[in-house]
């Protein structure tokens, strides 16, 4: 049987780990979509990065990504930024492929554009991992809820700002102790300063409510507020009355409009975002009919983001091998934005 060829663009710590889940589950894949599904490509900057990923085989690698992009069935774009991969993966989308990423930068800026052109083209684009890591939450948003009407959503989902806040909360540690901590941990992203800022929270808000709206919300119309200015003192304070602060990401469809915000909350401690520890992520979504629905799990790392990766591959390569789609990303609201309220 012909196998389906995915194209892995990247390999840093989700691409490396996305690579060798594909490579080491060989086997179940294929009996989970019927085909075999080959990791058939692998490009990166400098391919002797590669070599101490054993399960990647040497052949495969190329610093060609545009080759890559191009001649595969399924793309997997790992390279973050927003220039370059967009480059990539509209040319993906244009030879025929479908588009797997984790490149909440990309969709924050260039969503709306490159779902459309996934849906002119018949491909698939999922991005699972985008907003939460290793959750299922946004193919949730996307399809359990699509017969509901969400109405608001607060996310815990930078995982290096909350596990920053949790140490300096638990252990009494300094800022910058922590983050080189987490750093090391492989949670902070190459350059902190959008982890610690706000700036990748507020990717994922624009993400968020883009799905959860229908409604294009890019990442220039989020407010954001970063962990920079929290003190030892702040988070003695909020200690002291039974608190604790944490970056949240807003996202409200209300009278109003829609509005997304990035900011650090003071929650109260009985509240079940308080519990969630780490380098954990979760999502808090109102739905008019569902009610309260909460989402949890690990939100960064290596594994835990291919997982969620993986599983966007699996569910693309189940589509061509079934010769159809999954659904489209319709964004037919075009809500006009809330101005946003004082936090
Ligand atoms: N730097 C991000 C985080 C990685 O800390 O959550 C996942 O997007």
């Amino acid at each position: 049987e012909t196998p389906i060829r995915v194209g892995l663009l990247g390999a840093g710590t989700v691409g490396s780990q996305t690579a060798r889940l594909i490579v080491e589950q060989r086997d179940e894949l294929a009996a989970r979509v019927g085909r075999p599904v080959e990791l058939a490509a692998v490009a990166c900057l400098d391919p002797k990065e590669t070599e101490r990923f054993p399960w990647i085989d040497p052949a495969i690698v190329t610093t060609d990504t545009m080759q890559v992009a191009t001649h595969s069935d399924i793309v997997v774009e790992l390279i973050g930024g927003t220039t370059a991969a967009r480059t990539f993966v509209m040319a993906a989308i244009e030879s025929g492929a479908s588009v797997v990423t984790a490149n909440k930068a990309l969709l924050a800026k260039y969503g709306p554009e490159i779902y459309a052109a996934a849906e002119a083209k018949g491909v698939d684009i999922y991005f699972e991992a985008a907003v939460g890591g290793a959750i299922p939450f946004l193919r949730p948003l996307r399809e359990s809820l699509v017969g509901d009407c969400v109405t608001s959503m607060l996310g815990i989902v930078n995982g290096t700002t909350n596990y920053i806040l949790d140490e300096m909360t638990t252990k009494g540690l300094d800022f910058d102790e922590v983050l080189k901590d987490a750093q090391a941990k492989g949670y902070a992203e190459a350059d902190p300063t959008g982890d610690i800022e706000g700036h990748d929270a507020a990717n994922k808000a624009a993400i968020m409510a883009t799905l959860g709206f229908h409604t294009p919300v890019s990442i220039d119309d989020v407010t954001v507020e970063g962990i920079t200015r929290i003190t030892a003192d702040d988070i003695a304070a909020a200690t002291a009355e039974h608190k604790v602060i944490k970056l949240l990401a807003v996202v409200e469809n209300g009278e109003a409009g829609v509005s997304a915000r990035v900011y650090p909350a003071l929650l109260p401690d009985t509240h079940p975002l308080a519990a969630v520890h780490g380098s954990f992520n979760a999502v808090f979504v109102k739905a008019e009919a569902a009610d309260d629905l909460m989402f949890y799990g690990r939100g960064a790392g290596g594994a835990p983001t291919a997982s969620a990766v993986v599983g966007d591959v699996v569910t693309v390569a189940r589509h061509i091998a079934a010769g159809t789609t999954g659904p489209s990303i319709p964004l037919y609201k075009n809500l006009p934005l809330a101005p946003a309220s004082a936090s």
